[in-house]
């Protein structure tokens, strides 16, 4: 079978650019420990308001006995509820979110603070923030009219402060 020197030329060019490409990606998922969420645990959203972790009187910060924070939150069009948080500076916050009705992302710029809300499912974020200061938060995923006005607001204090 005769193949075309160019075409073989470009056959080996495109090989390359694929191992390098997943090279590359696995590389970094490993070195910056970059991964999917590790577990997955569902929530029923039209009962959300009801019972349990995200009824209204459920929500907000709390401390735990260990000194870390949990923050539990909804998003529901067009807002973060609750709509201000406010936790110490380099402590580990474990952030719980339920989306009341269609698909959110939240976002705190300049931290690592970043998630999508799903309909169905908690999505989780473990972190600690390093900078104090009020940060916005912010709807990443289109959600319909109002999903530029969604936003509500983080605030990272000095230790001790609350
Ligand atoms: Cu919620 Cu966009």
């Amino acid at each position: 079978m005769h193949i075309d020197a160019t075409e073989k030329k470009w056959f080996y060019i495109s090989l390359v650019v694929t191992i390098a490409i997943i090279a590359i990606l696995t590389f970094s998922a490993i070195s910056t420990n970059i991964h999917p969420p590790s577990s997955v645990e569902k929530v029923d959203s039209n009962r959300l308001h009801l019972d349990g972790e995200f009824k209204e009187d459920n929500l907000g910060v709390k401390k735990n006995a260990d000194g870390s924070y949990t923050v539990t939150m909804v998003a529901a069009r067009y807002g973060f509820y609750p709509q201000r948080i406010e936790v110490p500076i380099n402590t580990p916050v474990k952030i719980r979110m339920a989306s009341f009705d269609v698909l959110h992302g939240i976002h705190a710029p300049f931290t690592n603070f970043n998630t999508m809300v799903v309909p169905g499912y908690i999505s989780e974020v473990n972190t600690s923030f390093t900078k104090t200061g009020e940060y916005p938060l912010f709807c990443n995923e289109f959600c319909g009219l109002g999903h530029d006005h969604m936003w509500s607001k983080l605030i990272v204090s000095e230790k001790g402060s609350n």
